[in-house]
């Protein structure tokens, strides 16, 4: 089995679909430039057949976009898949994403299709789409609550018309790690051609668990597809962060032994690019691209950092485009994070003493304000100067 973790993001289609988070074709654009900057192996484009504008940015992207695959959805019928193909024509390498549902919930109360009139379909599908385009990625919708007997039947005979890669959704955010990474890997041992194809990962969010399932799916399921978003955009709760994950996978390559294209340099600019395009405000504590992420506060901490990063920093904010970590100066400061300070701004005090006067005032200010500011402390190191 490949060591290659293959990144598909799909801001663009599942991310949009966040109620609010429309994207004119000019910001999608933008947003696909940095997915490239990135080193993201698939961008999802969009839906071709759900409107003029999203065939129009999928057709824009498929011009402009060199390096990364680039997809369009689909669902599972001919005008659709047709529809994308000639949206992806100009393409460097493009991808057609079919689906069809497959749990019995769906498939009764949603498609009102019998089992064998879906399986009929999705064959359909994928020989539709192969005569097209030789990438076709098939999803079962709603897959983790399928029957495992008729998705594996499914998934062999898709396959069989030529699906190059599997995936398998969490539609509604229902899986638990362990149990989808078994769900996985039992299909996989159960589909007699599954190794002629990619297995693929796509988690949404509704109990918080989006990342750790789609990890699970990799690490025990062996999927080697994880599809995922800037800032974990999507659908409700939203799918799987792409920050996320691939700092997950990077920095604990001793446990998952795989390696991911991604530029990680531009992970913030792309979590920022895509909140101001959506309006969609990142939280300060969210991992990796939160305003907090590599915040230090506490003096324990800011003590810690300042002797040896790694002791609080399991990763390097640098690493992911935040220009340095950042020690928060606040009434859990200790006298070293302070003294640092004063250093970094020039100031140079005469005797220890005057540092232990100027480190006294600090901390009555910050019993008055959450955050001292540069600026604060040279106001307090100035008036200190005066006074003597
Ligand atoms: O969540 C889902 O099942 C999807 C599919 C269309 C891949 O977004
Ligand atoms: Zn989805």
């Amino acid at each position: 089995m490949s060591d290659q973790l293959i990144i598909f993001d799909t801001t663009l289609r599942d991310g949009e679909q966040s109620p609010g988070a429309s994207m004119t074709r000019d910001e999608k654009l933008r947003i696909a430039r940095q997915l490239e900057r990135l080193r993201v192996d698939v961008i999802e484009a969009g839906f071709a057949a759900a409107s003029n504008g999203d065939f129009e940015s999928i057709q824009a992207i498929a011009r402009a976009i060199k390096d990364s695959t680039i997809c369009s959805l689909s669902r599972a019928n001919d005008r659709d898949i047709a529809r994308s193909a000639e949206a992806l024509k100009e393409a460097n390498r493009a991808r057609i994403h079919t689906f069809i549902a497959t749990s019995p919930l769906h498939m009764e109360k949603k498609l009102r299709m019998t089992p064998e009139q879906v399986l009929e379909q999705a064959k359909q599908a994928v020989r539709f789409g192969r005569n097209l385009i030789d990438d076709i990625e098939f999803s079962a919708e709603d897959g983790y609550r399928s029957e495992p007997d008729f998705l594996a039947r499914v998934i062999e005979a898709v396959i069989a018309e030529g699906a190059t890669t599997i995936n398998v959704p969490d539609t509604v955010g229902y899986a638990i790690p362990e149990l989808y990474g078994n769900f996985i890997k039992n299909l996989r041992e159960r589909v007699p051609n599954s190794d002629k194809a990619v297995w693929s990962v796509h988690c949404h969010n509704d109990l918080g668990m989006a990342v750790a399932n789609s990890l699970a799916g990799v690490k025990i399921g062996g999927a080697r597809q994880i599809e995922c978003t800037i800032n974990g955009l999507g659908e409700r709760a939203g799918n799987c962060s792409l920050e996320e994950v691939v700092m997950a996978i990077k920095t604990r390559k001793d446990y998952f032994g795989l390696d991911v294209n991604i530029d990680t340099q531009h992970i913030v600019a792309a979590s920022r690019l895509v909140s101001q395009t959506t309006g969609f405000v990142v939280q300060p504590n969210k991992a990796v691209v939160g305003a907090n992420a590599f915040a230090h506060a506490s003096g324990i901490h800011q003590d810690g950092v300042l002797k040896a990063r790694d002791t609080y920093e399991i990763m390097r904010a640098e690493d992911v485009g935040w220009t340095a970590n950042k020690i928060v100066l606040g009434k859990l400061s200790g006298r070293n994070a302070f003294k640092q300070r004063l250093q970094e701004l020039g100031v140079e005090l005469d005797s220890e003493a005057a540092v232990n006067q100027a480190f006294t005032s600090f901390k009555e200010l910050a019993d008055r304000k959450s955050e001292i500011f540069d600026e604060d402390i040279l106001a307090l190191v100035s008036v200190q100067g005066s006074s003597h």
